[in-house]
């Protein structure tokens, strides 16, 4: 059984954080089509100073998704400790780099 408060307040982080970055972004779409966002400088710092929401969004996203979804992987059918690999992570690593040299070489011969 989750820790119900972290799951409650992440989840309600993320999306009071979702819900904010819309009104923002719609408030910027207001500004654009009034072309006022080139002199608006200020706009600007506020949509660099709003980077880190995105980032503590994402995060409780994944705190949510982690913890709240115990102990199914997939409800009532997959068990998070049937879902978990068996793969070492060695393993997954040479696998991801071999396919990323791979790719490079593609992307050289064309
Ligand atoms: C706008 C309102 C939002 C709603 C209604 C919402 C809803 C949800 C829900 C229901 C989950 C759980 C999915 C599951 O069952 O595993 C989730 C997970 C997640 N959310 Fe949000 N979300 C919102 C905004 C955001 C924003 C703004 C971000 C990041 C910028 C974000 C990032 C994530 C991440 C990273 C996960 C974890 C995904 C995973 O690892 O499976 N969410 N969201």
């Amino acid at each position: 059984m989750p820790f119900i408060p972290i799951n409650f307040w992440a989840f309600r982080i993320m999306v009071g954080i979702g819900m904010f970055l819309i009104l923002v972004f719609a408030g910027m779409l207001f500004f654009i089509y009034r072309k006022d966002i080139t002199r608006s400088h200020w706009l600007h710092w506020i949509g660099i100073a709003l980077i880190p929401l995105a980032y503590i969004a994402s995060e409780s996203g994944w705190i949510v998704a982690e913890l709240g979804r115990q102990p199914w992987t997939i409800q009532d059918m997959l068990p998070t400790w049937t879902a978990v690999s068996d793969l070492s992570s060695s393993n997954i690593a040479l696998t991801f780099f071999l396919f990323l040299i791979l790719s490079q070489q593609c992307l050289l011969l064309k």
